[in-house]
């Protein structure tokens, strides 16, 4: 009987803790998240704080504000977009950064697949 309740108990922490994880992301994992930066952005990207090539610098990027790099000469619909590039936002983005901002200057055709996205985001949050 009280194996039940421990297992029902346990379950419900599971559920929770799921649901706290906001509109979730799948937990990504941040080895692999490194080898996706690699072959699928840094030719673009830099990780070093300021350091910007074609594309902006990516240094502590969650949490930023998008368009936000002083150096960086950003195309003026993202400019306006005025988000904060939360793991939700940039996996919106990378997905189809086309779709997401049209118009938008990163040629990029995408990262179709959500474990990958989840991985490099992953990543991407232990770079501050
Ligand atoms: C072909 C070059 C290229 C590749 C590859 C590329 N990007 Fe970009 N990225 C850009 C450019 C250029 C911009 C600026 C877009 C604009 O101004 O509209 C940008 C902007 C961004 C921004 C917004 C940053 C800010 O300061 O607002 C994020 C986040 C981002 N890229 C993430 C990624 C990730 C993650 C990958 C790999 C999965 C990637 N990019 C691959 C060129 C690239």
């Amino acid at each position: 009987m009280m194996r039940f309740h421990d297992g029902r108990r346990a379950a419900l922490v599971v559920v929770l803790g799921c649901l706290l994880a906001g509109q979730a992301l799948a937990a990504g994992d941040v080895a692999r998240g490194g080898d996706v930066f690699d072959s699928e952005c840094s030719d673009c990207h830099s990780l070093k704080a300021g350091k910007n090539r074609k594309g902006p610098s990516l240094f502590a990027v969650v949490g930023r504000a998008s368009a936000s790099q002083p150096e960086y000469n950003y195309s003026d619909v993202l400019r306006k977009t005025h988000w904060t590039w939360t793991p939700e936002q940039i996996d919106v983005y990378i997905k189809l950064p086309k779709a997401s901002v049209p118009g938008g200057r990163m040629k990029y055709d995408g990262l179709a697949d959500a474990g990958k996205r989840a991985d490099v985001i992953a990543f991407l949050s232990t770079i501050k």
